[in-house]
């Protein structure tokens, strides 16, 4: 989603947003742009749709962008407005120029009293509206931290913004409320940015702006104000992300570097939550005891934190024998609550940003729930608001499509719902023992066994080289992992395909097999083998191209597949985590084999901050 980067200090200004821009091109966006002071110290905006390249050679060609000390950039996707030269940040007046992640809901009632008061308008986006508003006001008041307050007053909806008046070349000026802003602070320089990705190369401390907070950055100072107008005490924290972890490191895309960092991060997770073999979650603040009284536990997310989630049912269930459900958080929020105190709500996001889960999160606690957020990102909004935090150390992930995340999700839910068994009686100290061993040290093995061996992978990925629509296919658990198969799929190759639970099939999908028609068969549970086998004989029979994903030992599933990917023997309930790693690796192989765009797909966003 949309990437704010602001600079201020002594270095080349456009070279620094550019590199920025650059860092936070991963979010996804469609267009992007800068505004920066002239030597002359007057506003220059360039910007363009397309790619960041597309704004960094007009920035080549333009001499007046160098020599320049302070301005800000863009990269937008696409929300009011197509994508386009015009409807691309910065947007602005001859007062000011402004960058803005997020969304003002009531653009339409302001943009036509501007328009009722003879403003125009350049282009067709809400954040414009949010420019000419605010310049109005500053026309009026004179006075640039009354005019942003008296602004964003008018405005509903979410917004994190950078502002640079024409009249003062040494200050930028921003603000946030739904939308995540930090600043960053160098030496000699500062910086605004939506995430801190942006400013690893040159410093890794930041102040993350509360909602409400408006700061003002100068090359030597922050100054940050709270809703209330007053000094806002807010910690300087220090990223330990560092600039390699960020980077690709030879590696040809971030989803690859990211898979390939999916054992060591699972271990790094666990590591510290497993004492004396046993999971543990003390530390960290957790009443494992809660889980003794209560009745349900809601899992809210989306997209692939959503699925990781489903990994987390299927083990409460299991484990800790308690009803789980999980919801998509865009749902969760609108539907009758039908829950509240005696439950509890886990959020799942890597981001800890993702609009619809931390609206969800907030009605949760609201209606007295417990909360419970399992993030990826220290800090976030999604980790502040809950009442319990445990993070997964994935570390940054770059690419739109989310693998090592999922992975460590996953797992770390895995040991909760173990360590609730042991609370509820359900699950004995040395099973939980046992399944605390095999996450830590079996699944990673697993993981880098399947990475290592990926001819077959790759050889499946050749064979739907040119397939346009196909099926995943399991029972149980498996059917949630087709389903995140299927997503990794399509966010990546663009290819159509289903998920389905594999008995569900033949009433009505199965009319959609015809020859050739891949359908990849999930079969972790050895309880589950002879159905699952029934099932790809269904689908065989009607000409299916199968590719299985099994254990060595489902021997009869392998003889009627066309491909099989191996998943190393494992128990059957933590198969799965290791599983999706080939089904990640079957959409990044075919994505590459098609020549195509593997971390930055069309549309995506990584971190989706609108609702
Ligand atoms: C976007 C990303 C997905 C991600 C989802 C939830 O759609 O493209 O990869 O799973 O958001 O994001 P979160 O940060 O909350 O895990």
């Amino acid at each position: 989603m949309c990437g704010i980067i602001g600079y201020v200090g002594k270095a080349e200004a456009a070279e620094r947003l550019i590199e920025g821009l650059s860092a936070l091109e991963y979010r996804g966006y469609d267009s992007a742009g800068i505004s920066v002071f002239t030597k002359e110290s007057k506003l220059l905006t360039l910007k363009a749709e397309g790619r960041l390249a597309n704004v960094a050679a007009k920035v080549e060609a333009c001499a007046e962008t160098r020599g320049v000390h302070c301005g800000i950039g863009h990269t937008r996707w696409a929300t009011h407005g197509a994508p386009s030269d015009r409807n691309s940040h910065p947007h602005g007046t001859e007062l000011l120029q402004l960058v803005h992640n997020g969304i003002i809901e009531n653009y339409a009632d302001i943009k036509e009293e501007l328009l009722n008061k003879g403003k125009t308008f350049l282009s067709d986006t809400d954040t414009e509206v949010l420019a000419v508003l605010l310049s109005e006001n500053y026309a009026q008041m004179g006075d640039k931290l009354g005019a942003i307050k008296k602004t964003l007053s008018a405005v509903t909806g979410s917004y994190g913004i950078a502002i640079a008046f024409a009249d003062d070349s040494t200050h930028l000026y921003c603000a946030r409320s739904g939308s995540p802003l930090i600043v960053g602070v160098g030496e000699g320089e500062n910086y605004v940015a939506s995430d801190i990705t942006a400013l690893l190369r040159h410093t890794r401390k930041y102040y993350q702006l509360r909602e409400g907070d408006i700061a003002v950055v100068s090359e030597d100072a922050v100054v940050i104000t709270d809703k209330n107008g007053d000094p806002a005490d807010l910690p300087l924290e220090t990223a330990d992300w560092d600039v390699q972890a960020a980077e690709r490191g030879g590696y040809p895309h971030f989803m690859i570097k990211e898979i390939n960092e999916e054992s060591e991060t699972v271990k790094k997770t666990l590591n510290t939550r497993i004492k004396n073999g046993l999971p543990d979650f003390e530390a960290e603040g957790l009443d494992i005891n809660m889980f003794k009284d209560l009745e349900r536990v809601h899992i809210v997310a989306c997209g692939t934190a959503m699925y990781a989630g489903c990994v987390g049912k299927c083990r409460f269930e299991s484990y800790a024998r308690m009803p789980a459900h999980v919801e998509v958080a865009s749902e969760f929020r609108y539907a009758p609550p039908l829950f509240g105190k005696g439950d509890l709500v886990i959020i799942i996001s890597q981001s800890g940003e993702t609009a619809d889960s931390l609206a969800a999160l907030r009605l949760a606690k609201e209606c007295g729930a417990h909360t419970l957020a399992i993030v990826n990102v220290i800090g976030s909004s999604i980790a502040r608001e809950a009442d319990n935090v445990l993070y997964t150390w994935a570390g940054p992930e770059i690419s739109v499509c989310s693998t090592k995340a999922y992975t460590v999700q996953a797992a770390l839910i895995t040991l909760l719902a173990a360590a609730a068994g042991v609370a509820r009686g359900t699950v004995t100290e040395e099973e939980a023992a046992r399944i605390a061993s095999c996450l830590h040290d079996e699944l990673p093995l697993a993981i880098e066994k399947i990475i290592n061996n990926a001819d077959p992978i790759k050889a499946a990925a050749k064979a739907l080289h040119t397939t346009q629509s196909m099926f995943f296919i399991g029972r149980g658990s498996d059917t949630y992992l087709a389903s995140e198969g299927s997503l990794k799929l399509k966010e990546i190759t663009y290819t159509h395909s289903e998920a389905y639970a594999a008995g569900e099939l033949k009433h009505g999908t199965i009319s959609l097999i015809e020859q050739g028609t891949p359908v990849v068969s999930i079969a972790n549970d050895p309880r589950m083998y002879e159905k699952m086998l029934s099932n790809i004989r269904e689908v065989k029979a009607r000409g299916a191209m199968i590719i299985a994903v099994c254990a060595k030992d489902a021997e009869d599933i392998i003889k009627v597949a066309d491909h099989w990917l191996e998943v190393p023997a494992l128990r059957s309930d933590i198969a799965g985590i290791a599983a999706a790693t080939s089904l990640q690796l079957l959409a990044y192989y075919l994505a590459d084999d098609r020549g195509l765009d593997v971390d930055k797909p069309r549309n995506l966003a990584k971190s989706v901050t609108v609702e």
